[in-house]
């Protein structure tokens, strides 16, 4: 880590928060999404459900009692007056809208009137969860078919009427022209308040999902491109506003230390730009380039110093040099003398004292 540059540095360690912001970030948002996409499948479902329930409703208030009368004599069963079939037709109108075809209704009975209402096992299961007393009035969740995953909410079904009764208690009690259509198997024997049905609807998940990652990826695209750009401008504006600056001053300082001559540095434009700056680096550029002014002066000041005691030392090293070529000269010719002196003396003056050592 030491030996990385600094704009390095800073992207990695932008990079790992990034990574980390991103990695925490998007495991909510998908959450979020999730979580929204599964509210919105629900509330379509429970929409439908409710759909439904209202032509049910339609069907034993407004049309059974106009029909009732016919149905005990006409020879064709009136469907018309069945809740369940008015249900299933409208709900089949509905599916036959390009958009709404993979969507499923069903009221699904352990014994049905119509073989086609027969409960699957997991429908059976349902019903068997829903048939519990104090049972949630409701059970959702997904289902794989083949129609894709759906999401499916159940309701129990109960006999809520006594006019549910004419045709679903027993065989004898119902019109004739039922039993010819249906039979006499299926569809009897049931009692008031009790839970005889699932009543179950089944929303394609895929759709919305799909919706969710596609929303999922446009905002993570947006995000990870928009901190892409911001690293990238983050790292240019430190080159240009720190690492540049840093590198001029280094250099400067370079040459300083290698003592050699920082004129044209001290006047470059690159330090001039960077010392107008109003920031810590300007003021730092300030500082320096006074520190380096002032050593560039103190320099040339010692430099003169130092030739001034060069020549100083040489006058006086001459100087020494002539005394000694003088000294010496004047010494030998003193000895010189000294000794012809002693010479002369010895020549005559013996003579002068000999006399004195013969008489
Ligand atoms: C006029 C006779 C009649 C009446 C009244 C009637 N039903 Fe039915 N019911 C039928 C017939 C016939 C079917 C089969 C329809 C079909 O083809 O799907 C059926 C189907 C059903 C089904 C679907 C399961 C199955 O058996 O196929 C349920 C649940 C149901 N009826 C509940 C009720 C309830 C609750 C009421 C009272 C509100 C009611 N029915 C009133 C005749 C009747």
């Amino acid at each position: 880590m030491s030996r990385l540059s600094l704009s390095t540095r800073f992207t990695l360690i932008l990079s790992g928060v990034f990574l980390v912001g991103i990695t925490i970030g998007g495991f909510a948002y998908w959450r979020a999404l999730q979580q929204r996409a599964q509210e919105e499948i629900a509330s379509q479902g429970l929409l439908l459900i409710e759909t439904m329930n209202a032509v049910r409703g339609y069907t034993t208030q407004h049309v059974r009692p106009l029909l009732v009368d016919d149905l005990s004599t006409s020879p064709e069963f009136i469907s018309e007056t069945v809740p369940a079939f008015s249900a299933r037709t409208v709900f089949e109108n509905f599916r036959g809208q390009e958009d709404f075809s993979t969507y499923l209704y069903k009221e699904a009975a352990l014994n049905p009137t119509n073989p086609k209402d027969k409960a699957d096992d997991f429908e059976s299961d349902l019903l068997s969860q829903l048939s519990v007393e104090n049972a949630n009035a409701e059970i959702s969740g997904f289902r794989n078919l083949d129609e894709g995953n759906l999401f499916y909410i159940a309701r129990p079904l109960k006999i809520g009427n006594e006019s549910c009764l004419t045709c679903h208690s027993t065989p004898d009690q119902a019109p004739a022209s039922l039993i010819a259509t249906y039979g006499d198997q299926g569809g009897f024997g049931w009692q008031l308040g009790q839970v005889i049905a699932v009543q179950i609807i089944y929303v394609p998940a895929r759709e919305v999902f799909n919706a969710a990652i596609r929303s999922f990826t446009l905002v993570m695209g947006v995000f990870i491109i928009t901190f892409a750009l911001v690293i990238l401008l983050i790292n240019s504006l430190l080159k240009r506003y720190v690492i540049q600056p840093v590198y001029v001053l280094s250099g400067l300082a370079d040459k300083i230390s290698a003592d050699e001559n920082f004129a044209t540095e001290l006047e470059s434009a690159a330090l001039q730009s960077i010392t107008k700056r109003s920031d810590e680096l300007g003021s730092l550029a300030q500082v320096f380039r006074k520190m380096a002014a002032d050593i560039s002066a103190r320099t040339g000041m010692l430099k003169n110093q130092v030739n001034q005691l060069i020549i100083k030392i040489d006058e006086l090293r001459r100087h020494q040099q002539v005394a000694d070529v003088v000294e010496s000269e004047f010494f030998n010719d003193l000895q010189k003398r000294a000794r012809e002196l002693r010479n002369k003396e010895q020549g005559s003056g013996g003579k002068e004292n000999k006399p004195a050592d013969t008489e």
